[in-house]
């Protein structure tokens, strides 16, 4: 199973660096498109009903400003919708983070923190999610999971060294 990274504008590309990257980490196959909820309305809903009747097994969706992108995906599939509100100007995401995670009851969008980590944790969210079904992606994350342990102890005795 793939993730699918859709973003509303090719402006949002560069914020998602962050989860493009640890999908690459941990090895899982991914697409990036961009497609609008407003813009290519036609040829989001095509791609979401081809990848869910195909190996989409997470979408991930960010978008800025009236971001509709995560919502209109989820109304289209039975898979899993992450969705990363953009801190965009002139708001800084908070429009994009209300309209992101303020979704009708029985249409859910799991929705991660706008800027921040907001688009590593999609990517890492995303990772859990196809891990239930492959013990080797799970064992990767383990792994990912002490790698970061072991660098913040290595913070905490280099803090601790400097302050003594
Ligand atoms: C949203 O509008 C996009 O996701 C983007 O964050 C924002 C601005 O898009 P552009 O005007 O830069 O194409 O739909």
């Amino acid at each position: 199973m793939k993730v699918a990274v859709l973003m509303g504008s090719d402006s949002d590309l560069s914020r998602l660096e962050g989860c493009l990257d640890h999908l690459r980490k941990l090895e899982i196959n991914y697409e990036a498109r961009v497609l609008s909820a407003h813009r290519t309305p036609e040829q989001l809903v095509k791609f979401v009903e081809d990848g869910s009747a195909g190996d989409v097994g997470v979408f991930i969706c960010a978008a800025g400003g009236a971001a509709h992108l995560a919502g209109v995906v989820a109304a289209h599939t039975m898979r899993p919708v992450i969705g990363i509100p953009m801190d965009n100007p002139p708001l800084g995401g908070l429009d994009a983070l209300l309209a992101t995670v303020q979704m009708p009851g029985g249409i859910p969008v799991a929705t991660v923190g706008a800027g921040g980590g907001g688009p590593v944790n999609a990517a890492l969210c995303a990772a859990r999610i196809l891990a239930l079904s492959d013990p080797a992606l799970a064992a990767r994350l383990d792994q990912f999971k002490e790698d970061m342990v072991a660098k913040v102890l290595a913070k905490d005795e280099k803090v601790r060294a400097a302050t003594r």
